[in-house]
Parts: structure tokens; sequence; C-alpha cells
């Protein structure tokens, strides 16, 4: 006998429009902070590619993209903070303006660890933009100069988010609820 997990969607959090008109906005605030700077996009892969796809089409300023996978060595639930570097960034960021783009910070543990790797080289500048912040992560002193929505500590999917590598196509982003059937036989 075995726990079987399912999983489905509980509702929408964050409609297409709705996201699109925060992406636009904060498009228009990175353009004016970065007015005259050349920017580089560093978007995690691979939970922010569609945010990031978004977003650098939002700002109207010449900016590079590079990307940096990564995999935590938590468990699913919480992550640990020790980061594992599956792909490095392809760009030397010594003295870039560097703009870290990341789909969700949860206990920010993650995003810490990629920062002072990053601040480790010397770049001009190092900031981060995040579709996603909840609330466990408000609470902490987690580095997040852009964010696009503060929303409560449930597990979410879609734009992007992935719950086992599936939903990340979902053009909204919505609350994913776990229903635990035990005593399945297998
Ligand atoms: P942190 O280190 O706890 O901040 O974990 C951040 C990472 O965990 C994110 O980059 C996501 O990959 C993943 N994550 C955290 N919360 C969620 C969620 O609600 N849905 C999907 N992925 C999540
Ligand atoms: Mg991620």
């Amino acid at each position: 006998m075995r726990a079987a997990v399912n999983a489905r969607i509980a509702g929408i959090l964050l409609d297409a429009e709705t996201i699109r008109r925060r992406v636009e906005e904060l498009g228009q605030q990175i353009t004016r902070d970065y007015a005259g700077k050349d920017l580089l996009l560093v978007g995690l892969l691979r939970g922010a590619v569609i945010f990031l796809a978004d977003l650098a089409r939002q700002v109207k300023l010449p900016v590079e993209i590079d990307f940096m996978a990564i995999s935590s060595y938590g468990t699913r639930a919480e992550s640990s903070g020790v980061v594992r570097i599956l792909k490095d960034l392809d760009e030397n960021i010594e003295g870039r303006h560097v703009l870290v783009v990341e789909d969700i910070i949860d206990s920010g543990l993650t995003l810490e660890y990629i920062l002072n790797l990053l601040r480790a080289r010397n770049p001009a500048s190092l900031r981060v933009c995040a579709l996603l912040r909840k609330q466990k992560a408000a609470a902490r002193p987690v580095q997040v100069d852009y964010v696009g929505f503060d929303i409560p500590d449930r597990f979410v999917v879609g734009y992007g988010l992935d719950y086992a590598q599936a939903y990340r196509n979902l053009p909204y982003v919505a609350v994913l609820e776990f229903v635990e059937r035990v005593g399945v036989p297998g």
C-alpha cells in the first residue's frame, strides 16, 4: 500500500490580463531605472522563462539575456538553500548591471544563495525582479527590488511555474490543491 497524491487546480489566483498589466508596469519601472545603462537580464531556469520573455519585451532599452539553471537540494516542499548549479551563465558579469529574474520567492533561500554567488563576480549592480513573492518571504530580509505580486503561502502553478514539471504553460497563475488518497494498492 502506498499514499497517492493527486493534484488539481483549486482556482485562478492571477488571470492573464492581470499578469499582463503588472508585467507592463514592471517593464516601465525597469526602463526608467536603467535608462542609459546596459542591462543584463539573468533568468533562472526553468520557472522564470515565460515571465522573462514577457518582461524583456516591456523593457524599452537594449538588454541582453542570459540564463542560469539551478537545482535545490531540499525536498519538494522546503528548499534547503543549498543550491547546485546545473548551468552557469554564459556571460562574464563583472562590471555589468545585472537583474536577476525569478518566478517566485518562497523561503528566499535559493535567491540568497544565487545573489551571494553572483555578487562575488563583481557586477556593477545586482538587483532582483520576482513575479511572485509569498508572505513567508516578505517577512524575511530577502532582497527583492521588483515584485509583481505578493501572494499567500499557497502552492501555485502556471505562467512558468510547475508542479512535477507540469502546468508551466497555463497563461494564468493558479492555486494547486493536493488531494491525498491513502491506502491505494500499489
Ligand atoms: P525558495 O528557496 O524557498 O525561495 O524556493 C524558491 C523556488 O522554489 C522557486 O524558484 C520555485 O522553483 C520553487 N517554488 C516555491 N514555491 C513554489 C510554488 O508555489 N509553485 C511552484 N514552485 C515553487
Ligand atoms: Mg525556480
